[in-house]
């Protein structure tokens, strides 16, 4: 069997709207046949960044145009600051230029920016136009390309403009993983261990004994690690698109991590993921601090975040010591604080995550400084 026929296909059951994921080696050189069904006009615009467009764009193209499919490329800068209203206006702009109508298909191929960028663009582009997803990085692969958020940031914050749009068609390429750096990888297996953290158990002890081979791209662990990931996913975007319950349990870690990557700039200095794993750790903390959860599955939840070489205290975090007030701050303008009520994703234990509304702001503060905050 070839290792492309060995590709594992995650359903996102969303009715009229469902689509498949597919995980896999090789997928990058079946992506026509793959997308070819989607495409009613035989070409698509690609979205990519440079880095992904020098390091993979050829063989996409040459696999694209095997399969009879025009490809059209419209290549952004790296990074963040291409999220931006700024970058949209530029990406919609193109996309027009290119006349691509509504019986066309746009491709994001890179990492989180790309596909929240170019899934925003293709959720307004001429009111809605199909797009499939080809994510570059481990972190996009488990996490931000299935489901269907789309945005850009805005001075004022990360994400706070955008759309629920669902692609047609999710490629997750292992091969592809090959190219990103030891760090990258490190990142994304926060959202991978998230999953454990939140609703398996199981899936976290074994991310416990094989969560090194998942970092050294070990093909069979590092297969496992994002296909459970992804089926987690599908399960929970499928009960709750629009995030109306369930769906906020994804984002266990995010109100601790978003109010570090607000302090730190969201650069380089802290990447999302390992702000994500520092909030995981603390949110296990409060969990315990609270009463709610075991302090021995938050030690161990902290041990197995620690052991991925990623931080879990906010001494580990470059800018510490950081000022309370100014956290709890970002925390209140976090988008799942309603009417000025904290939100967090708290633990009753391992694989145990839950909601937790009206969180206290003076509990937040104290457990804070308990870690270090001034
Ligand atoms: N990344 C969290 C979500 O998709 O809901």
């Amino acid at each position: 069997m070839t290792a492309a026929a060995q590709a594992a296909r995650v359903g996102v059951g969303l009715g009229d709207r469902a689509y498949d994921v597919l995980v896999g080696a090789g997928l990058l050189e079946r992506a026509g046949a793959l997308i070819a069904p989607f495409a009613r006009r035989r070409r698509t615009a690609v979205v990519s960044d440079e880095t992904v467009w020098r390091l993979h764009g050829q063989r996409l193209t040459a696999a694209l145009e095997a399969a009879g499919l025009a490809v059209l490329p419209v290549v952004v800068a790296p990074g963040e600051q291409t999220k931006s209203f700024a970058g949209l206006a530029d990406l919609t702009d193109r996309l027009l230029a290119l006349e691509l109508d509504r019986g066309d298909l746009v491709t994001a191929f890179g990492g989180g920016v790309v596909g929240d960028l170019a899934g925003f663009a293709a959720a307004i582009y001429k009111r809605g136009i199909d797009f499939v997803q080809i994510p570059t990085t481990l972190l996009a692969q488990v996490d931000s390309s299935v489901g269907g958020k789309t945005a850009i940031d805005t001075p004022r914050g990360k994400n706070l403009v955008g759309a629920f749009h669902q692609p047609r068609l999710v490629l997750a390429d292992l091969d592809v993983l090959g190219t990103l750096s030891d760090r990258e990888m490190r990142a994304g297996y926060a959202e991978v261990i998230k999953y454990g953290f939140l609703g398996d158990f199981a899936f976290f002890e074994w991310l416990e004994t094989n969560g090194a081979a998942v970092l050294a791209r070990e093909p069979v662990a590092l297969s496992r690690a994002v296909t459970r990931s992804v089926e987690m996913k599908a399960e929970i975007v499928a009960q709750d698109e629009t995030e109306q319950g369930r769906r906020a349990l994804l984002n266990l870690g995010h109100t601790f991590g978003h109010a570090l990557e607000s302090e730190t700039g969201y650069g380089a200095a802290l990447l999302h993921g390992e702000a994500i794993a520092a909030g995981q750790a603390l949110a296990f903390r409060f969990s315990a601090a609270q009463g709610l959860c075991p302090s021995q599955d938050a030690t161990r939840a902290a041990a197995a975040v620690a052991a991925a070489g990623l931080p879990t205290t906010l001494a580990d975090v470059p800018g510490h010591p950081f000022d309370a007030l100014r956290l709890l701050g970002h925390m209140a303008q976090d988008k799942k604080a309603e009417g000025g009520r904290l939100t967090f994703i708290l633990a009753r234990a391992l694989g145990e995550a839950f909601v937790a509304k009206d969180v206290d702001a003076g509990a937040v503060l104290d457990f804070l400084r308990r870690e270090g905050a001034v």
